[in-house]
């Protein structure tokens, strides 16, 4: 029986799975990216957690038909280069090269988000899907079209980039680790509504929010849940501009599904309410007909099923 591989390099961590030919996940496996350590150090554990997960397995090494790789940051797709990944601190690493060179296998490289797309397409949310455009919340905010069935890489491999659609006003943009003001990122990641919370209490907003050096968005969530007036501003203004994004990528593509995964999309209905509504807002009646707005089925594991399929529909 052949097996594959799926590698979701992430800035916290880096997931792998063993998948079959059916995209069923037989075994995951999970280790820090040590992103502070820099290049050498997350090349080498991409490396060691994809060996390691087949010999800690039942599986022989010699079962694996390929490795597929999704990675956070912008890419030359069909080279396998990382060109530039703020959040891992990578800029110009031929990783596909590498890996083959440590695995000796066929190695797939893609975007995190891209990946994630196609394992929810292939096995989750958009399962039987061909149309669908996913967003992923977490350190960064990723993007993942699929169209006929396939990830629309591009011309270079920077399509589905949503993150960095430049689409806060002028006025209240902030920057982003891409190097330009405004990105959706800024406002509806993780890290944005972090760094929301932090500005509230530093203003001296009146709000129940405290320990903001360590906080996390779900303690944001949370507080905007329990009726907390700052922390809910922070919570709707993440989902306006996703939502406003939602209705641009809806009159561009009309997509059957918008599906949103990664750890913020845990918010459940009290975000996707929001969205819902803004997204109801600004799309025009033909392009948001039986469209809907869904979350990731496969949760953390869309993007190792993803990587590994790769393999099989590359
Ligand atoms: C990166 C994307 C990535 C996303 C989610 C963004 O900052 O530019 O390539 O997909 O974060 O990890
Ligand atoms: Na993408
Ligand atoms: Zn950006």
């Amino acid at each position: 029986e052949k097996i594959y591989v799926g590698v979701d390099v992430g800035g916290t961590a880096i997931k792998v799975g063993i998948c079959n030919a059916e995209g069923q996940l037989l075994q995951t496996y999970e280790g820090p990216t040590e992103t502070s350590k820099g290049t050498d150090t997350i090349l080498h554990n991409i490396a060691t957690y994809a060996r390691a997960i087949v010999d800690e397995s039942s599986y022989e090494w010699e079962q694996v038909d390929g490795v597929g790789v999704g990675i956070a940051g912008f890419l030359d797709i069909p080279n396998g280069i990382i060109k530039f990944a703020p959040n891992l601190k990578i800029e110009n690493v031929d990783l596909k090269s590498y890996l083959e060179k440590q695995l000796n296998k066929t190695v797939k490289v893609n975007n995190d988000a891209n990946v994630a797309a196609l394992g929810e397409a292939w096995g989750g949310a958009g399962k039987g899907i061909d149309q669908c455009v996913c967003y992923t919340l977490g350190t960064g905010v990723g993007g993942g079209i699929i169209i006929n069935g396939k990830i629309v890489e591009g011309f270079a491999g920077m399509a589905g980039e949503l993150g960095h659609m430049s689409i806060v006003p002028d006025l209240e943009a902030i920057g982003c680790g891409c190097g330009k003001m405004g990105c959706l990122e800024t406002v509806s990641s993780a890290t944005g509504i972090i760094r929301m919370a932090k500005d509230a209490v530093e203003r001296g907003d009146r709000t129940t929010l405290s320990h903001v050096e360590n906080i996390m968005a779900k303690d944001v969530i949370d507080a905007a849940k329990a009726g907390d007036e700052v922390a809910s501003r922070i919570v709707s203004r993440a989902a306006y501009y996703l939502g406003k994004s939602m209705a641009m990528m809806a009159i561009i593509l009309n997509p059957q599904y918008f599906i949103i995964g990664g750890g913020v999309s845990k918010a459940g209905d009290f975000l996707f309410d929001q969205i819902r509504e803004v997204f109801e807002k600004y799309t025009q009646d033909q392009a948001k007909e039986n469209v809907k707005i869904v979350a990731a089925t496969l949760g953390n594991n869309a993007g190792v099923v993803g990587a590994a399929g790769l393999i099989l529909r590359g």
